[in-house]
């Protein structure tokens, strides 16, 4: 069952990670726990990521180095193997975000080769013109420094006009800084008109505890009948995850144990 397999490959790729976080920073953790998001074919992002509807994959990914406050994004970018991977190629450049053929472009000019994102599956949702499952991926992690860092990598939403934008490659969609990072997924436009992830973040900044930020923010969503999840971290190491629509899966590590949710 779909279910199962989700949530079996998120409790993995979090073991995995946590391991990989003892010898690296949140920042370059996030990118290792999104390239396996990525190459999961189960998930929206990457290999597996769906077809907007002229047949053509063009996929998004936001990051955010919250130590720097500073982030990066590639939009609509077509025919490379990992987003974030561009993204996070970016966050040391002097622009930040990157979009359309010129991404493409500016990925094969830096050495990321040409690779077919599509899978079977994939190709025979778009025929039959079926959305499939929502699975737009991220990752938000806090390190022993106390630094925090988040990425978010998506296909969209599956069917969309050519060149529509996801909200994964903005600062609604994904935002970190010193005190809290947040990756956000549902309906992109939904998010992007609440301003989500750095809502949540601002929140947090001034004054108000994880908690009470994001039940603020999920309740703003639910009256305005908006459907999409968060996950979201505090320099504390607190963790909250909430959603206002199903079928939006995570997993979590807090040094002793792995949940989902
Ligand atoms: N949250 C993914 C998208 O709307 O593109």
């Amino acid at each position: 069952n779909k279910e199962i397999d989700i949530r079996n490959s998120l409790k993995q790729i979090c073991k995995k990670t946590w391991i990989y976080l003892e010898e690296h920073t949140a920042l370059e953790s996030v990118l290792f726990a999104v390239d396996l998001l990525e190459s999961d074919p189960l998930f929206n992002a990457g290999t597996g990521s769906k077809l907007q509807n002229d047949g053509r994959i063009r996929m998004s990914a936001g990051l955010m180095d919250g130590d720097r406050q500073k982030f990066s994004a590639i939009v609509n970018i077509q025919n490379v193997e990992h987003p974030i991977e561009i993204a996070s190629y970016i966050l040391n450049e002097k622009h930040t975000m990157i979009a359309g053929d010129k991404a493409t472009e500016f990925s094969r000019k830096n050495g990321f080769p040409q690779y077919n994102p599509l899978i079977e599956k994939r190709w025979e949702e778009f025929l039959k013109k079926e959305k499939g499952e929502t699975g737009t991926v991220g990752a938000v992690i806090l390190d022993a420094n106390g630094k925090i860092a988040a990425g978010t990598s998506t296909g969209g939403i599956g069917g969309e006009t050519p060149g529509r934008m996801s909200d994964s490659a903005t600062v609604a969609g994904n935002y970190a800084n010193a005190f809290a990072g947040v990756s956000a997924t549902g309906i992109g436009e939904e998010i992007v008109n609440d301003g989500v992830a750095v809502k949540i973040v601002t929140r947090v900044t001034d004054g108000l505890s994880l908690k009470d930020a994001v039940i603020k923010t999920i309740n703003e969503a639910k009256e305005r009948k908006h459907r999409y999840g968060v996950i979201c971290l505090s320099n504390k190491g607190e963790i909250e995850v909430d959603k206002t629509t199903d079928s939006i899966f995570y997993a979590s590590h807090d040094g002793t144990s792995i949940k989902t949710f």
